[in-house]
Formats: C-alpha cells, sequence, structure tokens
C-alpha cells in the first residue's frame, strides 16, 4: 500500500536556484539519521539510518509496506517524522516545508503518476519549473517582455530535459496531450518533470512497474545516465531486482520499517533477512533477478 499523496503535489516546482550542482562526488548529500514515524499504532519507520552521496545511485527495496515511499515523504517533507534527523547538503530540512526542500534541489517521482493529462507534453515539464519564475500574473497575462523571456526560457530548459529521453519523448510528440502517451512514455515524462526542477537529489517511486522487459532496461540504462550526464545523486524504490541489480550502486533493503540489510546488490539479495522478508510477499522477486 503506498502513502497517500496530495494532489497537485509537482514532482518538483522550481527552476532552483542555488542548490548547487557539482559538489565533489562521493560528499554526502542525503543522510537519514535514527528516522521514526508512526502512524496510529503502526511504526512505519524505525530508526533508520541511510546515506546518499554525491553522483552515487542508492537503491531502496524491499516487500510491499516496507515504509519505502514512506522514506520519500519524510524527505520531501510530507511527513514529518516522530525522531531523527534529515540532512540535505549538510542542512537539516526536517520542519520544512515541502516547497522549501524542492527548491534546495531534491526532486522526486510518484508511484501513481502526477501528470496533468490534458496538458501537453511540454507543458507539463514546463509547469515543473514555473515556481521559480520571477515575472507577475499581470505580466504574464500581459505578455510583457520580462514575461515572454521567462516562457522562452522555460521551454528551452523543458526541450532540453525531453531531448535527453530521446526518441521515446521525439520531438512530434511534445505538442501531444499527455493522455495520448503510452504508460511507459507517462513515466518518462514523469521523471522529465522531476528533471526540470534540475535537482541535486532525485528519488524514483518505482520507475519501471508496469514496463515490460525491453523497457525495462531501457529505464536502468536511463537511470546510469541520468546520474552520469545530468551529476545527480539517485534514491529509487525499485521492485524489478534487474533495474536494482543493473543501476545500484549501493542497496538498501527495507522490512517493516526497518533496515534488514546494506551492501552491493549481491551481498543484499543473498542476506537471509531479505530472503525471509521476500518469502512471506514475493518470493519470485528475487529469485528472478538471478
Ligand atoms: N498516511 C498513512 N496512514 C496510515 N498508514 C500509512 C500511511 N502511509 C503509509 N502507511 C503505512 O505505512 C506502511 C509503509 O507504507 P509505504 O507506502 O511506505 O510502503 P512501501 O514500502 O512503499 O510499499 P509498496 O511497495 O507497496 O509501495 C504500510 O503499512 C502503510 O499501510
Ligand atoms: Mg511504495
Amino acid at each position: 500500500m503506498s502513502a497517500p499523496e496530495r494532489p497537485g503535489e509537482a514532482a518538483g516546482p522550481a527552476v532552483p536556484p542555488d542548490a548547487g550542482h557539482g559538489g565533489p562526488p562521493g560528499a554526502p548529500v542525503l543522510n537519514l539519521d535514527r528516522i521514526s514515524l508512526s502512524f496510529g499504532g503502526l511504526r512505519a519507520l524505525s530508526e533508520l539510518d541511510l546515506h546518499v552521496d554525491g553522483q552515487e545511485i542508492v537503491s531502496l527495496i524491499g516487500p510491499n509496506g516496507a515504509g519505502k515511499t514512506t522514506v520519500f515523504n519524510v524527505i520531501t517533507g510530507v511527513y514529518q517524522p516522530s525522531s531523527g534527523d534529515v540532512r540535505f547538503a549538510g542542512q537539516p530540512i526536517a520542519g520544512k516545508l515541502q516547497h522549501s526542500i524542492a527548491r534546495m534541489g531534491i526532486a522526486r517521482t510518484f508511484q501513481s503518476l502526477r501528470l496533468f493529462l490534458n496538458m501537453s507534453v511540454i507543458e507539463n515539464v514546463m509547469a515543473a519549473t514555473y515556481g521559480a519564475t520571477k515575472a507577475t500574473p499581470l505580466e504574464s497575462i500581459l505578455r510583457l517582455p520580462r514575461a515572454r523571456r521567462e516562457e522562452r526560457e522555460v521551454r528551452a530548459l523543458a526541450e532540453d530535459v525531453l531531448s535527453f529521453f530521446g526518441q521515446r519523448l521525439a520531438g512530434y510528440r511534445w505538442d501531444e496531450p499527455a493522455y495520448s502517451l503510452s504508460y511507459a512514455n507517462r513515466r518518462r515524462l514523469e521523471i522529465a518533470r522531476a528533471l526540470a526542477a534540475r535537482p541535486r537529489l532525485l528519488l524514483l517511486d518505482e520507475p519501471a512497474a508496469g514496463m515490460n522487459p525491453a523497457e525495462t532496461h531501457e529505464i536502468t540504462e536511463l537511470i546510469g545516465r541520468l546520474r552520469d550526464e545530468r551529476d545527480v545523486a539517485i534514491l529509487v524504490i525499485e521492485h524489478d531486482m534487474h533495474v536494482v541489480a543493473g543501476c545500484s550502486d549501493r542497496v538498501v533493503a527495507l522490512d517493516h520499517g526497518v533496515k534488514i540489510a546494506e551492501g552491493g546488490f549481491d551481498q543484499v539479495a543473498s542476506h537471509p533477512a531479505v530472503v525471509e522478508a521476500y518469502m512471506g510477499h514475493d518470493p519470485e522477486a528475487l529469485a528472478e533477478a538471478e
């Protein structure tokens, strides 16, 4: 079951700011220190330590209900942890509002997609950048010079982001409504929206869900290219073990909100606690990747 996520919450609202790319690779970007969170009597996260370094790809795995999406919701300010500390680029972020956290340079995609289906493909991406534009609503309505210049800049940024997806989101599709896209392309567009915020940390919630094997292979490569070419650190939640095996520098396994294993894919996938956690839920998930 996934956490309730609020409508209208964009993958990342702003062309940000000074989130500052170019920190030294390997320096910690995200650090969760003993995070706990309960929903009523349910302890969804328990004393969780988790870190992601610059330009690192970390996968978060675990059976349904393990607390993976809840981790994203804590990082992005949807939920406040009951205890523990979250730092992004060394700055504490617990207690900050969602849009402030997004502006610091964290963008996410959602397990259940958040596209504006009646808007065009490119408008979906442009909308994910608008928080940082400076033109007033009146300047925009009257199409005064600053508003027009900003619109050109935002469009150029959206085109740059979409071109990253090559033929899959090729130019002829940009003015088509998002509802005309295949499911896999909608997932790509969701990632494009997150990228439009020019994040330093990208959180991907099940990017390969519903994709066929060829598309899954492609998304695995894409995650690697995002890190290499877009200079982002990535925390990815994924059930497909081919993706996890193919893209991760490090894997963290959760069960019932507790970290049960951490390390390289082979090490984590064969860890007895991980095998046991999946046995009760989805025993084939681990076996399939071997
Ligand atoms: N807002 C909420 N209120 C009550 N319980 C919640 C809430 N959000 C999440 N939970 C519970 O917290 C636990 C962790 O949920 P979460 O969505 O983080 O799991 P997940 O690992 O992402 O699972 P899945 O693989 O199914 O997406 C589950 O038991 C879920 O029912
Ligand atoms: Mg989830």
